[in-house]
């Protein structure tokens, strides 16, 4: 006879069953995790070691020597670019040189003839590669910024920028940039630990960061740009700092396979995106209800218009322009007051044509930073010959094989132009091209270092320059004006209590 089971007796076995259920279940399931995460790191490894690679020779039959990076990822080449140029220089001295980081290969060169013969017959049908083989979590920060797109996408965005950014706008902000300059220096003034007797002791580079971190936003953001907006751009600073170092340190993180899986880098970008995006969009808001009317307004009217710039396109161009670019602009402002400070003399003459300007009945403050026969304006023009934006631009390929140096390189080949050497070759620039001379501008023309100068302009496959050119070279030259009428800068010698890179404003009355 069968047995009833009791109530209790049944609800057992279902627990068990249920128990097995979910062994059964979670077992499975931890499997196919595993299994997913298997295969997407070797999907990550297979896509890894499939690398291009560039064979050129002389008309020997020799190779081109190529230089490994295998530590960092390819965008070492924006960070390490100092230490990467001379290990090329020592490796390939005059000569052309293959640079590769596992994953990628491109050509470097560095002289005017080089870039002569690089531009020559194709600059037009040259084209950039896939992601600047930067890989994929930088392409996912920047691939849809200006400096990396090209043909019409890059038209577009240029289209909506570039009203906000002529010459004329600049100067327009002068008086806001003067401001901004007054107010840095009157911060320095109130700090107990910078303030001195008739001194201010700063701490050049953190001292002199701020100023394009103010400074640039408000070009963009216009009255939208509080104090309040100005702290949370700071940490959205940190941020974006912390998602390039992934690029620079991972190499895992090139993959976009790699970037599926739910790493710390991954959670990482995608809270800064998120928080970048509602930092803008917050701003348009706020804007639009207190009637402000501001630039970014103008521009964001071209996203999402029919031909016009998708928001990736809009949001990457301000990271460049906010994070990219005003970290350079800082640490050029810094190359530039150290200049100042070992080079007493010219730092004098600079006063002195300061001061002279200004004494002047018909003096414009517009005119005196508009003009390029100036002292003020050969100090920009030498800085940035010494401490370039970039240490080396972005990959472009050849469209037909050409002869670069002694090799014999083929159509299709990546090359990339060593800004640092090539700013500083002695052939355009005399024995003295790494002195710091200013005036030596005076005697150049433009056409004298056509191929042998990169400055705002990359020679490339897009007719682009700095979007940020005029903008910059107002604010650089204020600051100068600023400091220098009032001050004399010079080097803090490193001794007790006193820490390396700390500069003195010294009161000039
Ligand atoms: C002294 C400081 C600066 C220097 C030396 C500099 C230099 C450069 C250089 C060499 C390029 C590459 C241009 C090319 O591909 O031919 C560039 C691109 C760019 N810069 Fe600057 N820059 C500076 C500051 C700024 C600032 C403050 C901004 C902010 C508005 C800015 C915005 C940009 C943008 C958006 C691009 C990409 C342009 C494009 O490809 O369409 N730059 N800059």
């Amino acid at each position: 006879m069968a047995m009833t089971p009791s109530k209790s007796a049944l609800a057992d076995t279902m627990n068990q069953s249920w128990a097995r259920i979910n062994d059964f279940i979670s077992y499975h399931y931890v499997y196919a995790l595993a299994c997913t995460f298997a295969v997407v790191l070797l999907g990550s490894f297979v896509a890894w070691r499939k690398r291009p690679k560039i064979r050129a020779y002389d008309i020997d039959g020799v190779p081109i020597k190529e230089l490994k990076i295998r530590n960092y990822s390819r965008s070492a080449i924006i960070f390490h670019s100092q230490s990467i140029s001379k290990q090329g220089e020592q490796l390939a001295q005059d000569e052309p040189y293959v640079l590769n980081n596992g994953k990628h290969s491109e050509v470097v060169v560095h002289t005017p003839e080089h870039v002569r013969e690089f531009l020559r017959q194709d600059l037009n049908d040259h084209w950039h590669p896939a992601d600047l083989n930067f890989g994929d979590y930088f392409n996912r920060i920047l691939g849809q910024c200006a400096g990396a797109l090209y043909n019409q996408p890059w038209r577009t965005v240029r289209r909506y920028f570039d009203p906000a950014y002529t010459h004329g706008t600049s100067v327009t902000m002068i008086p806001v940039f003067e401001t901004e300059v007054s107010a840095w220096l009157r911060d320095l003034k109130n700090d107990v630990l910078s303030s001195g007797v008739g001194r201010l002791i700063l701490h050049a580079e953190q001292a002199c960061k701020t100023i394009p971190l103010r400074a640039i936003p408000l070009s963009f953001y216009g009255d939208a740009y509080t104090e309040q907006r100005h702290k949370e751009l700071v940490r959205l600073s940190n941020m974006q700092a912390q998602a390039l170092a992934y690029t620079v340190m991972g190499k895992w993180q090139m993959s976009q396979w790699f970037n599926l899986l739910p790493t710390p880098s991954k959670r990482h970008l995608d809270n800064y995106l998120t928080d970048w995006k509602t930092f803008n969009l917050d701003i348009l808001e706020s804007a639009r209800k207190k009637q402000l009317n501001i630039p970014a307004q103008h521009v964001f009217k071209g996203v999402d218009v029919e031909g016009g710039m998708t928001m990736d396109q809009y949001l990457q161009t301000i990271d460049e322009m906010i994070f990219t670019n005003i970290g350079i602009t800082g640490t050029i402002i810094v190359f530039m007051f150290e200049q100042l400070a070992h080079h007493a003399d010219f730092q004098q003459k600079l006063h002195e044509e300061i001061m002279a300007k200004k004494a002047r009945a018909d003096f414009k403050l517009d005119t005196y930073v508009s003009s390029s026969s100036t002292l003020l304006h050969y100090l920009c023009l030498e800085v940035v010959r010494l401490h370039p934006a970039l240490g080396f631009s972005p990959p472009e390929c050849i469209s037909i094989p050409k002869v670069i140096g002694r090799y014999k390189l083929p159509s299709a080949t990546p090359i990339v132009i060593d800004i640092r050497r090539l700013n500083t070759n002695p052939l355009t620039w005399g024995p003295d091209a790494n002195q710091f001379r200013p005036e030596r501008f005076a005697s150049l023309s433009p056409s004298d270092y056509r191929y042998g100068y990169v400055r705002f302009r990359v020679m490339s496959v897009k007719p682009s320059e700095c979007l940020g050119r005029h903008m910059v070279d107002v604010l650089m030259k204020l600051v100068v004006v600023k400091v220098v009428e009032k001050y004399r800068v010079e080097k803090v010698e490193k001794g007790f209590s006193v820490k390396e890179g700390l500069l003195a404003f010294v009161d000039r009355k």
